[in-house]
C-alpha cells in the first residue's frame, strides 16, 4: 500500500472520529468522550499529514518542507499550550475569536498561494481553480478581519456598541456585488491587481459587518464566525486538493451555521439579519425611564431570607464566572436541600460568555445536572418561587427586554425573575451588563442589591446560615 493511499484511509478515519466528536459534544452525559474522539481525531490527522510529507521528502529529496514542517508545528503547540494553560475560562470566548482569525488568515495565504505557485493546472479546470483561489480568499478575509474585531469587543479592547455607517445596509451589499463582478474578471483575466483589491474588499467587509453589530449579539456573531472559519478551511481544502480538510472545515461550517439558527432562535433574532451584519436594525434610543431608588440587603438578610424560603431558584451569569463563585454557590445549594428548601437553576442561552458557559462551572462544582433547568423549563415557576438569586447575571435577567420596546435588547427572550416574591442581586455595583443597558430589576420593590464580590457574598451567607 503506497504511503498516500494510507494517508487517505488515516483521513477517512479521522473525519469519523470529527463527526463522533461532534455528536458527543451534543450531550453533557457524553461531552467527554465528545472530546477525546476530536483529539484523537486530529492526532490521526497530524500524523498522516507528518507522514505524507516525509514520504514526500524522501522520494524528491525537498527536505525544505520537512524543515518547515517541524518548525511550525514546534511554534504553534508551543503557542497553543501556553495560551490554553493561562486562559481564564472568562477569557475563552475572545482566545476563540482571535483562533478564528487564524484560520481566516490561513484561508488568505493558501488563496495567494494557489496564484503565485503557477501550480499546472488542465485547460479545462483552470477556471474552477481561479475562481476557487478567488472565493478561498474572499471567505478567509471577511473570516481574518471579523474575527479580530469580535476579538476586540469581547475582550473590551472597543467599544462594543455597533458601529452604525450611514447607509451601512447598501455598503454590503455594495461589496458583495463588487466581489461578484471581480471574480468573473479574474477567471477571465488572473491579474495580480484583482487579487489585491478582493483581499482589501474581504478585509474591509469582515471588519464593518462584525463592527455593526451590537453587544447583545455577539454571541451569534462568535458562532457566525466559527460557521465562516470553517468554510474557510473547506475553501483552502478546494485547494490543497486535501479531502480531510475539505470535510472538516464542511463540518465547523454547517454545525457553525446550525449553532448560529439555534442562538438566533433563543435570542428571538432574525438569523439573516444577523448574518448580513445587523441589516436593518436601526439603533434606538432606550427610554431608561425606570430608575430610582434601590434597596439593598446584608449577607445575613439574604441567608434568613433563605432559610424562611419553600423554593428558591439561582440565575448565574457572567459575574459568577469572574469570581469563581460556582464552588460555594454548589455549597448553599446542597446546604439549602438539606434543609428541605427546593432549589434549581435556570439558565439563560446567552449567560455568561460562551454557549454553555454555566452549565460547565456549574459541572466543575458538582451540581446535579437534574436542577440546573433551560430558561423554557424555569420561566413560568419564577411567579411561585420564594427567593430568586441573580448571582453575576444582569442582561438575561432584563425586564427591559420584555417590556420597553426602545431597548437595545427589546424582545431578547429573559428569565422572569421580577415575577418572584423576592430577588437578591449579588453585584459589586449598579453598572450596567454586557449590552451597557440600565437594568429597572435593580429597582423594582422586591428586588434587594447584594453588593461585593460573588464569591464572598456566597460565602458570607455559608457563614450566617
Ligand atoms: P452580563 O450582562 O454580562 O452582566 C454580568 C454582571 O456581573 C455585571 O453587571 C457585573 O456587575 C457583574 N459582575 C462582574 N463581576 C462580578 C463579581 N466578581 N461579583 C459579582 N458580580 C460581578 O451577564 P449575563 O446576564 O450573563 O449576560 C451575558 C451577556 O453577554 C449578554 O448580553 C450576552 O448577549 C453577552 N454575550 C454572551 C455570549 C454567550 S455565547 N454566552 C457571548 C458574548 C456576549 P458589576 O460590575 O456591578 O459587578
Amino acid at each position: 500500500m503506497t504511503v498516500d493511499a494510507l494517508a487517505g484511509a488515516a483521513y477517512i478515519v479521522a473525519a469519523l472520529l470529527f463527526i463522533l466528536s461532534l455528536a458527543g459534544l451534543s450531550r453533557h452525559e457524553s461531552a467527554r468522550s465528545g472530546v477525546l474522539f476530536g483529539i484523537s481525531g486530529m492526532t490521526i490527522a497530524l500524523l498522516a499529514t507528518i507522514g505524507l510529507t516525509v514520504a514526500n521528502a524522501w522520494t524528491t529529496g525537498a527536505f525544505l518542507g520537512l524543515g518547515l514542517l517541524v518548525v511550525v508545528i514546534a511554534v504553534g503547540a508551543a503557542i497553543g499550550l501556553w495560551r490554553a494553560r493561562v486562559v481564564e475560562m472568562t477569557g475563552m470566548p475572545e482566545l476563540i475569536a482571535l483562533l478564528h482569525s487564524f484560520v481566516g488568515l490561513a484561508a488568505v495565504l493558501v488563496g495567494w498561494n494557489g496564484y503565485l505557485a503557477h501550480p499546472e493546472i488542465p485547460a479545462e479546470l483552470a477556471g474552477i481553480h481561479n475562481a476557487e483561489v478567488f472565493i478561498g480568499i474572499f471567505i478567509g478575509g471577511v473570516t481574518f478581519t471579523g474575527s479580530i474585531v469580535a476579538y476586540l469587543k469581547l475582550s473590551a479592547k472597543i467599544s462594543s456598541k455597533p458601529l452604525m455607517l450611514p447607509g451601512k445596509n447598501v455598503l454590503n451589499v455594495l461589496a458583495l456585488v463588487a466581489f461578484l463582478v471581480l471574480t468573473v474578471w479574474f477567471v477571465i483575466d488572473q491579474q495580480l491587481g484583482l487579487l489585491v483589491a478582493v483581499t482589501l474588499l474581504s478585509f474591509a467587509l469582515g471588519w464593518h459587518l462584525v463592527a455593526s453589530i451590537g453587544g447583545g449579539d455577539m454571541p451569534v456573531v462568535v458562532s457566525m464566525l466559527n460557521s465562516y472559519s470553517g468554510w474557510a478551511a473547506a475553501a483552502a481544502g478546494f485547494l490543497l486538493n486535501n479531502d480531510l480538510l475539505i470535510v472538516t472545515g464542511a463540518l465547523v461550517g454547517s454545525s457553525g451555521a446550525y449553532l448560529s439558527y439555534v442562538m438566533c432562535k433563543a435570542m428571538n433574532r432574525s438569523f439573516l439579519s444577523v448574518i448580513a451584519g445587523g441589516f436593518g436594525i436601526v439603533a434606538q434610543a432606550s427610554s431608561d425611564a425606570e430608575d430610582g431608588e434601590h434597596r439593598e440587603i446584608t449577607a445575613e438578610g439574604a441567608a434568613e431570607m433563605l432559610t424562611a424560603a419553600k423554593s428558591v431558584v439561582i440565575t448565574p451569569g457572567y459575574g459568577m464566572a469572574v469570581a469563581h463563585a460556582q464552588y460555594p454557590v454548589a455549597d448553599l445549594v446542597s446546604r439549602l436541600r438539606e434543609r428541605g428548601v427546593d432549589v434549581r437553576f435556570g439558565i439563560h442561552p446567552v449567560a455568561g460568555r460562551l454557549p454553555g458557559h454555566m452549565n460547565v462551572l456549574l459541572a466543575e462544582a458538582k451540581v446535579p445536572y437534574d436542577i440546573v433547568l433551560s430558561m423554557e423549563e424555569v420561566n413560568d415557576d419564577l411567579a411561585s418561587t420564594s427567593v430568586v438569586l441573580v448571582i453575576g447575571a444582569n442582561d438575561t435577567v432584563n425586564p427591559a427586554a420584555a417590556e420597553d420596546p426602545g431597548s437595545p435588547i427589546a424582545g431578547m427572550p429573559v428569565l422572569r425573575v421580577w415575577e418572584a416574591e423576592n430577588v437578591i442581586v449579588f453585584k459589586r455595583s449598579m453598572a450596567a451588563g454586557y449590552a451597557g443597558v440600565q437594568n429597572p430589576l435593580f429597582f423594582r420593590d422586591n428586588a434587594q442589591m447584594l453588593f461585593g464580590d460573588a464569591k464572598q457574598k456566597v460565602e458570607d451567607i455559608i457563614a450566617a446560615l
